[in-house]
């Protein structure tokens, strides 16, 4: 199986940090972050990945990657011309996949599972995308899952403005061809970007969209005080 890994966009969030240098090439406990989705992906046994960067990047990705590479499945660079959101970001590696079924990580994300299972799952099962579920108590930085009593996913919402304990869609996804359909048919949201939630609905809509719960610890890295936690959750593992 091929995978992608989105590490590109602006990383605001983590200013002033990331204004010299690239939100995935920050240290997680001794390791640049994009190394563990990289790890992640040679793990579950996927043989080719791809990498989005931002336009420019790829010396600095190249260099700082190149010691650890002998952990990695084999990695080619692809460069987004502006960070205009993720399924925009995702839509580039479309000649990548060449019609294949694909994982895509987001390069913020953490987690503590092998994914092999999940890719498993997913190969196995006739829906053509699947996403990764898990709690959360920050409904408002996340896409939100509702799921009825019978545990049948309802609705997604991309960063609801609501409060309590939730289940936040992870940056674990996997696609077939179908999804660069998906991405042409939808427009930019308010923020300005392509928003990958927008091309989950479509599926959702069509009861195309496979769900599992993540079982280990999940965090996505891109705000201060995530960040210090992923060092922390890290270095346990
Ligand atoms: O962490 C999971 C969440 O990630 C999901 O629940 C949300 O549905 C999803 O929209 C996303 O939310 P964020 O606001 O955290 O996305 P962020 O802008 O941080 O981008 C996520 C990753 O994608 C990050 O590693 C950078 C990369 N990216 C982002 C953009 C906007 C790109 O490579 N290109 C882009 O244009």
């Amino acid at each position: 199986m091929k995978g992608i890994i989105l590490a590109g966009g602006r990383g605001k969030r983590l200013y002033p940090l990331t204004k010299v240098v690239n939100k995935h090439l920050l240290h997680v406990h001794g390791k640049p972050m994009i190394h563990w989705a990289l790890v992640k992906m040679k793990e579950a046994r996927v043989t080719e990945a791809a990498i989005v960067i931002n336009r420019g990047e790829r010396a600095m990705f190249a260099e700082v990657l190149q010691p650890f590479e002998h952990l990695y499945p084999a990695y080619q660079f692809i460069e987004q011309p502006a960070p205009n959101g993720i399924a925009a970001a995702l839509a580039l590696a479309e000649n990548f996949t060449n019609g294949e079924k694909f994982v895509m990580l987001l390069g913020d994300n953490l987690f503590e599972d092998d994914l092999t299972d999940y890719l498993a799952a997913y190969l196995q099962s006739e829906r053509p995308a699947q996403i990764l579920l898990s709690p959360t108590v920050n409904p408002k930085q996340f896409a939100i899952a509702t799921l009825s009593a019978k545990n049948e996913l309802v609705s997604l919402r991309e960063k609801p403005d609501i409060k309590g304990k939730q289940w936040a869609v992870t940056g674990i996804y996997c696609f077939d061809a179908t999804v660069f359909d998906h991405i042409a048919a939808i427009t930019p949201s308010a923020r300005n970007e392509l928003e990958i939630t927008d091309v989950l609905i479509r599926y959702l809509k069509r009861g195309e969209l496979e769900w599992h719960r993540l079982k280990g610890w999940w965090i996505d890295a891109g705000t201060h005080q995530t960040y210090q936690l992923a060092n922390e959750w890290l270095g346990g593992y």
